[in-house]
């Protein structure tokens, strides 16, 4: 704590090139920017306490001090344990007229290379609120669902009154949420219900966290009403795949500078983010050969003029292998024990099972090499090697710096009216899954068509009725799938 403010980072001296570049990104991210206008005088998130979970980019600090700006506290940590850019950080602690002797900002618990205890114990420090434990948050603001992991098994395990206890077969990462817990309940066995009781929603950035939450609603365990942001169509069908189409390369470039033209990439899974991917390697000259599950999304990327395959016949051509489809045990170890010499694998999906990391360190023989952070030489006992980046976490935010700031502008903007929605209206919500509504949507396409000069052809009331729509929009039907 300096100057009142809490806070675990870096290096708060980075935070006067974070604020540059945040100062740059605010013009990047109109959404966020027209927000803070429309409700300059009216702060719909005075009052709100809101814990974040969400990768610590620069990006993600215009959209923090976007919610400050309506009226909300916060306090913040990362989603993933490679995603933090340790400037904005910084400046996000210093705040806009804070110095690091005095910071005025925002608690921030994250900085880039966290291992898996420090990562829980930062996501704990972000949903516990400094006020002698009478109030948390009061809204939740999540990318993956951890930190709506934790209030849900930390209220879970209270109400049972059952002390968490890892099996030796568990994950690594769940030994360390169960120790975690553990503990929290040997020293106060009443955190996560209190917590969990105030929160009067969560809105979710990620297909990743939007599945968990699904799967919450349907076996009737959601402690409160949850924003899909993520199925806002001016999220998926932007962040997800222009978003991917810009970071992914970054990711690749920056971890190995390898040429991607002329070489053979595979991708699997075609869903948003593989569509992105698969773009974004073609447009540097890769061949690119998609693996899929779906008939429907196999097809749609044959019709886009990609082979498709399974990962087992595309290996022996395979020069990169990048997962994107945020199921596990997809690249294994057996494939990588096949792969050509020097093949790059990476993974862009939310979570790291995609790829069995734990079978290749597992992996008779098998020796690492660190080339850099965030990049290791995997040597397999026949002498062959693969590149694994991010030891197989998502690529484009742990070897570059996450998707570029306007595409993240249309996703925040989705968050913030999320959050208002859910922070004023909570009553008139179950505690189910919502989706934010198409005018909302609609609006936050507009601003950013506006914000590239885009020229909006306006409906006759004449053609308006004849397809049925508002002059003003909704635009079209809940089925449509654009
Ligand atoms: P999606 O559901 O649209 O696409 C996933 C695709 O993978 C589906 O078409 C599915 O049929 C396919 N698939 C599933 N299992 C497969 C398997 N074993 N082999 C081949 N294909 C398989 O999901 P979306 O939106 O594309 O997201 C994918 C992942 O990326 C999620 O974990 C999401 O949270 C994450 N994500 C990551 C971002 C980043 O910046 N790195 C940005 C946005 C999403």
């Amino acid at each position: 704590t300096r100057n009142g403010v809490e806070f675990a980072v870096a290096d708060l001296e980075a935070a006067e090139f974070g604020r540059k570049e945040i100062r740059l990104a605010e013009h990047e991210m109109p959404g966020l920017m027209a927000l803070r206008r429309e409700y300059a005088e009216v702060y719909p998130l005075r009052g709100a306490r809101i814990s974040g979970s969400l990768h610590m980019t620069v990006q993600t600090a215009v959209l923090i001090e976007t919610l400050v700006a309506l009226g909300a506290e916060v306090r913040w940590c990362s989603c993933n344990i490679f995603s933090t850019q340790d400037h904005a950080a910084a400046a996000v602690v210093v705040g806009p007229n804070g110095t690091p002797e005095k910071p005025r900002g925002v608690p921030v618990f994250a900085w880039k290379g966290e291992t898996l205890e420090e990562y829980w114990w930062c996501t704990e420090r972000m949903l516990t609120w400094d006020d002698g434990g009478v109030a948390g948050p009061n809204m939740i603001l999540d990318d993956g669902g951890d930190a709506t992991l934790l209030v849900h098994k930390g209220t879970q395990y209270e109400k049972a009154g059952v002390v968490p206890d890892p099996a030796d077969d568990d994950p690594d990462e769940w030994k360390v949420v169960l120790g975690l817990l553990r503990e929290s309940l040997a020293a106060d066995a009443g955190k996560w219900t209190r917590i969990g009781a105030g929160i009067r929603g969560v809105t979710e950035e990620t297909t990743t966290g939007v599945l968990r939450l699904y799967q919450l609603a349907a076996a009737g365990e959601l402690l409160f009403p949850a924003i899909n942001v993520n199925d806002s169509v001016t999220k998926s069908k932007f962040d997800n795949r222009y978003g991917i189409r810009h970071s992914l390369i970054d990711g690749i470039n920056r971890g190995t500078d390898v040429l991607i033209g002329g070489k053979c990439a595979v991708v699997c899974g075609y869903g948003d983010v593989g569509k992105g991917a698969a773009e974004s390697l073609r447009g540097q000259g890769a061949r690119v050969i998609i693996a899929e599950i779906d008939p429907i999304c196999a097809l749609q990327a044959m019709m886009d003029g990609y082979q498709v395959k399974t990962l087992e016949s595309a290996l022996p051509e395979a020069d990169i292998v990048i997962t994107t489809t945020g199921n596990k045990d997809v690249v294994m170890v057996d494939h990588m024990a096949r792969m050509k010499h020097q093949t790059i694998v990476g993974n862009i999906g939310h979570f790291d099972n995609e790829i069995d990391m734990a079978g290749l360190a597992r992996y008779p023989g098998v020796r690492r090499i660190t080339i850099k952070p965030q990049v290791d030489e995997w040597v397999f006992p026949d002498g062959h090697s693969i590149i694994v980046l991010s030891e197989g976490r998502l690529l484009n935010l742990g070897n570059a710096t996450g998707h570029p700031s306007f595409v993240m502008s249309n996703s925040f903007s989705n968050q913030v009216i999320a959050q208002i929605e859910l922070f004023t209206k909570h009553e008139e919500y179950d505690k189910e899954v919502y989706r934010l509504p198409k005018k909302l949507d609609e609006k936050v396409a507009r601003i950013h068509l506006e914000a590239l000069g885009g020229e909006l052809t306006k409906l006759t009331k004449e053609q308006a009725e004849y397809i049925d729509v508002d002059v003003e929009g909704p635009f079209k039907s809940e089925h449509y799938r654009y």
